[in-house]
């Protein structure tokens, strides 16, 4: 199946043929580690052994190259696990990475206490400034590192211009599209190179699962990095592949409401008197939102903001809240919030990608909007 079809068919049929013995029209769940072989070496349809590929990630796989418009997508037991993937395949040791100065505190645990010790040295720059992120280029930059929208202040980087100051630099531009989603962000077609994914948020969309994917924009690095998935071997299991695959199916739909009930909840919050600032790229005022505009087709479902009142008050809204769960990780159906200082982002503490501590983080999702609102307004008085 091929881009010429629109995103929500890519969604439900790229990879998913219907069964070809039973017609069953959902992929089935291939529990399986090991295939018959027809005489030694007489492979059926390439498959071997289940940590090299597996029908039902493969299915998976196929979808996520096809929403991503890219070559190859390669599915991962978690978004970390996919991270450690491309580094490892693309950097070796005296090689230098630029990071975003605001990211996932898991990301920058990897870079720091992970791939320091490795020797990959990293510098953080505000990748929405374009100027910063030239001048952390070194000589040995093997690879830019994006998040946008970033976690969790929000941040957005313009990808293609990004991409052209990598390649001029002779380096990768690798994009965590997490907090977009393929639905309302394609880096490969804006110059990048590789597409990181943490499914276990949008794309599996249901906080019933942990998953990771890579998509590459060509077949050569696409094969380099699966070598190197099936040497580590982190692989997405069948039941997870399978659970991420059903997700996806319906991105498209849920993406839109999480983006209407998001951008309510930002301009809601943006009026409160308790609130001191808002972090959302659909709001006008966000330095980002011209470009966020440009290459998103809408803004998000995660919103955050700054407490009036200090770090205590940042916490009592979290504790006060009903409807939005208190919890780490995003992306579900259901509303979560969470303090990053204290919960998602508190491995940066003390470092260059720490949080501000009156910084509440919403996973918008999709229930009744004015529900969410009431609450919100209830836990902040
Ligand atoms: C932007 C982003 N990237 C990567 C990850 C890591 O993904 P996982 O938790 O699936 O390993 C997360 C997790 O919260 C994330 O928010």
């Amino acid at each position: 199946m091929t881009q010429r079809h629109g995103f929500e068919t890519l969604a439900i049929h790229a990879g998913q043929e219907p069964d070809h013995v039973t017609g069953a029209v959902v992929p089935p769940i291939h529990a399986v580690s090991t295939y018959q072989q027809d005489g030694v070496g007489g492979l059926r349809g390439g498959y071997e052994y289940s940590r090299t590929a597996n029908p039902t990630r493969g299915a998976l796989e196929e979808c996520l190259a096809a929403l991503e418009d890219g070559r190859r997508g390669l599915a991962f037991a978690s978004g970390m696990a996919a991270e450690d993937c491309v580094l490892r395949a693309v950097c070796a040791p005296g090689n230098h990475v630029v990071i975003p100065d605001d990211a996932y505190g898991g990301t920058f645990r990897l870079f720091s206490r992970v791939f320091e010790p490795w020797g990959l040295a990293w510098t953080p720059a505000p990748i929405g400034d374009l100027a910063a992120v030239r001048a952390a280029i070194r000589p040995e930059t093997r690879v830019i590192w994006c998040e946008t929208p970033t976690n969790p202040l929000l941040g957005i980087a313009d990808i293609e211009a990004l991409a052209a100051i990598a390649h001029d630099a002779g380096a990768l531009l690798v994009v965590d599209n997490t907090f977009a989603s393929p639905y309302l962000q394609q880096p490969l077609a804006l110059g990048a190179d590789v597409v990181v994914h943490s499914t276990t948020k949008y794309l599996g969309g249901h906080s019933d699962v942990i998953g990771g994917a890579l998509v590459t924009a060509d077949d050569e690095l696409g094969e380099r990095l699966a070598y190197y998935q099936n040497a580590t071997g982190a692989v997405a299991g069948p039941f997870d592949a399978w659970l991420v695959l059903r997700g996806a199916r319906t991105l498209a739909v849920r993406m839109d409401r999480h983006c209407a009930n998001a951008g309510r909840i930002a301009a809601m919050l943006t009026s409160h008197d308790r609130v001191a600032e808002v972090f959302y790229p659909g709001l006008p005022t966000h330095p980002g939102h011209e470009v966020a505009a440009k290459q998103m087709r809408a803004f998000g479902g995660m919103v955050s903001f700054r407490v009036k009142g200090g770090e205590q008050a940042a916490i009592e809204v979290c504790n006060r809240a009903e409807l939005f769960i208190l919890g780490e990780s995003l992306g579900g159906v259901e509303s979560l919030i969470e303090h990053p200082g204290r919960m998602t982002h508190a491995s940066a503490a003390g470092g260059p990608l720490e949080v501000p501590g009156d910084l509440v983080r919403l996973s918008v999702g999709i229930e009744a909007v004015d529900d969410l609102i009431a609450d919100l307004d209830r836990a902040l008085r």
